[in-house]
């Protein structure tokens, strides 16, 4: 039994940084994000009795380092007495890295196991089982704007605005493609125990999310761009503030934000956004995007730009 399955990254305007409880995965705050649409990971599962342990390939490569926690969703996806299986991800972009990856890789690798095991589920099921192996892929399951909530006993997640209703555009500026040092779980428990800002982003969040909401339901670009950033340097003065303190920025990562408020300064509808990883994200309108495109193009230090709209939600593309 065989599926395959298509996600697209998707990147946080609010972001999630925090658990309520880690065995369950819940996040200790909501968020709001944005699906891409030009990158992308591909998943096929194929469930073998035959084999006697599981297989992950990313890229072509075998991948140990990952194994566990794909093993842990198809066991929550699939059911732990469930036969062995190969999986192969494919993607379109650095992993690893600070884009994502990680998101619409366990969102894709939910839909394929489900489609493999023929399990009947709904959009909330697969994005809450997604969501159990990383918060941010349940918004994989969504397309265009997903929040995320800090809500109930479960992973619970809501459609914002579909994908063609605000046709924002996305330029990805590659500072450094190289794996990040320390992975969100482990990052956002050292921030939890030990940043004196913690419990501040905490409080705050929902503020943030407020305003986030109002202005995505108003297509309001402005105060959009404004509580975007703020929550998203919020979230990095929480972790530069964590003992031992973790920078994901380097040296072209801070000069893009610099491009981005220079862009600002002439009148371009862009702002900026940073995960854990180096590369910056700059949103933009549409009729901006040009403008956008060469400005963090001619950035130093800058290494690839990709450029994307806002994407569909994660898809079946194969069963057998
Ligand atoms: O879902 P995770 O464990 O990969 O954590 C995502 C963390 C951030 O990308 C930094 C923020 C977010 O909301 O996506």
């Amino acid at each position: 039994m065989q599926a395959t399955a298509i996600a697209q990254p998707n990147i946080a305007l609010i972001k999630y940084w925090g658990k309520r409880d880690v065995l369950r995965n819940l996040p200790a705050v909501g968020s709001i994000s944005i699906t891409l649409s030009t990158l992308y990971t591909e998943v096929s599962v194929e469930l073998d009795d035959g084999l006697p342990s599981d297989i992950l390939l990313v890229n072509g490569d075998e991948n140990e380092a990952m194994l566990g926690r794909i093993s842990a969703c198809l066991d929550n996806v699939v059911g732990e007495q469930r036969p062995r299986a190969h999986v192969a991800s494919q993607s379109n972009f650095p992993i690893a890295a600070g884009l994502a990856s990680s998101s619409s890789a366990f969102a894709a690798t939910t839909v394929a196991a489900a489609g493999a095991a023929r399990r009947l589920c709904d959009t909330g099921d697969l994005a809450r089982m997604a969501g159990s192996a990383s918060g941010s892929a349940a918004r994989s399951l969504y397309g265009g704007f997903a929040e995320l909530k800090n809500a109930g006993d479960t992973i619970n997640l809501s459609s914002l605005r579909d994908v063609d209703s605000w046709p924002l555009r996305v330029v990805v500026a590659i500072t450094e493609t190289a794996c990040k040092a320390v992975g969100s779980t482990e990052a956002m428990e050292i921030s939890r125990r030990t940043s004196p800002f913690y419990g501040s982003w905490i409080e705050q969040q929902d503020n943030d999310l407020d305003v986030a909401r109002a202005a995505i339901a108003g297509k309001d670009f402005a105060q959009l761009a404004t509580i975007a950033e703020h929550n998203c340097l919020k979230m990095h003065s929480v972790m530069w503030a964590s003992r031992p303190p973790m920078v994901y920025w380097n040296s072209a990562t801070m000069r893009c934000m610099q491009t981005v408020r220079q862009l600002q300064e002439e009148g371009c509808n862009v702002f900026f956004t940073i995960d854990a990883g180096p590369q910056v994200k700059a949103i933009c309108l549409p009729e901006d995007e040009k403008n956008v495109v060469r400005a963090l193009s001619e950035t130093p230090g800058v290494q690839e730009i990709m450029t994307s709209g806002l994407g569909p939600a994660a898809r079946l593309v194969a069963r057998s």
